[in-house]
């Protein structure tokens, strides 16, 4: 018999309005639309425009959530936003979530786990729900990487976009709710994914120094095999430790970021294409935002029924990586 501390009562998400085409990127860097899809997976992601920050796309998200949940956001006692580009260094993109929502008996802080903040924010909530003493938390994962992309650099500008997505977590009613969680890091493979300027170790004062140290630097193929290894690790793990496999799955939720990677983790589930959800082809790889859009896109477009059980794996910098098993 599954047991759950708490479950998904709400999602929402948010991309910002303008689309940049793999066409358009041609014309910007030396690079085509058929180079991206067959390497990627990815045609089109969104970007946000000048101004927009990155807890606007996560205030959006969460009021969607939260009148899906039925809950005021003053009924709100946590928020957890992960994210690597808060709207500043500090305070946190979560605080001014609060803010903008009105949540004004919540605490709120941010997680930095990379595209995994998501997943380790609702394990945290899981938790935190286990204890009693929570019963209303929001969690999000939302990026603006744009404004951390190089735009001149064609092996990583291709892959990414914005956007924000968010989930309401409340104790479960019993029949539905988190079957588990699972979280890791390694951070002895920081240097293969990471921004290195605008932390204590090489700060802005010294940005004219290195002015490419502020864009997110990446080592591709690397990345790539750990992404496979790691996601598939998460995805074994938490899948054999509540005694499943992949038949029993509804829908397989992956970290969007690139199809040959979600194949290559479905194939070692024995998932079949039609229980794999994708939409990288619309949004890039979003990080923290990539898991909770799809699981709000996948919820809303029927993708899920009500009893189903769903996997969601991601794998980020860090390295981070991490699972979650949800009875929706
Ligand atoms: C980035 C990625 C798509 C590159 O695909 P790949 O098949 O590994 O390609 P490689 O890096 O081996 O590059 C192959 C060639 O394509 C070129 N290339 C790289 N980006 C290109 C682009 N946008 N357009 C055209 N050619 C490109 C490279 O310069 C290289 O050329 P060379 O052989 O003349 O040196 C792939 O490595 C990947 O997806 N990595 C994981 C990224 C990721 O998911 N990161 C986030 C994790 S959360």
């Amino acid at each position: 018999m599954e047991q759950y501390s708490s479950m998904i009562t709400g999602t929402g998400s948010a991309v910002p309005e303008k689309v940049l085409t793999n066409d358009d990127l041609a014309k910007m860097v030396d690079t085509s639309d058929e180079w991206i899809r067959t390497r990627t997976g990815i045609r089109e992601r969104h970007i946000a425009e000048d101004g927009i920050a990155t807890s606007d796309l996560g205030a959006r998200a969460a009021q969607e959530a939260l009148a899906e949940a039925n809950l005021a956001a003053e009924e709100l006692d946590l928020i957890i936003f992960g994210t690597i580009t808060p709207d500043m260094y500090f305070p946190s993109a979560a605080c001014f979530v609060q803010n903008k929502i009105g949540a004004n008996n919540a605490a709120a802080f941010d997680v930095s786990a990379a595209c995994c903040g998501f997943l380790y924010g609702l394990d945290l909530a899981d938790n935190l729900i286990a204890t009693g003493k929570y019963h209303n938390i929001l969690v999000l994962g939302g990026e603006i990487l744009s404004r951390i992309t190089d735009w001149n650099d064609r092996a990583t500008c291709v892959l990414f976009g914005d956007g924000a997505g968010a989930a309401v977590v409340q104790p479960s009613d019993g029949k539905r709710g988190i079957v588990g969680n699972y979280i890791k890091s390694d951070g002895s493979l920081a240097h293969l994914l990471n921004m290195p300027g605008g932390g204590s170790l090489l700060p802005p004062s010294k940005a004219a120094e290195d002015p490419k140290s502020f864009y997110l630097q990446m080592e591709g193929r690397e990345v790539f095999r750990y992404a496979v290894s790691c996601m598939g690790d998460a995805a074994t793990t938490i899948m054999s430790q509540n005694g499943f496999t992949g038949d029993d799955l509804a829908l397989f939720i992956s970290h969007q970021a690139n199809i040959r990677i979600i194949q290559a983790i479905a194939k070692r589930l024995n998932v079949p294409d039609e229980k794999v959800f994708i939409n990288l082809d619309k949004y890039g790889n979003t990080s923290a935002a990539s898991i909770p859009i799809a699981l709000n896109e996948a919820r809303k477009s029927g993708r899920i029924k009500s009893g189903d059980l769903v996997l969601m794996v991601a794998f980020g910098a860090g390295f981070t990586w991490a699972s979650s098993l949800v009875r929706m």
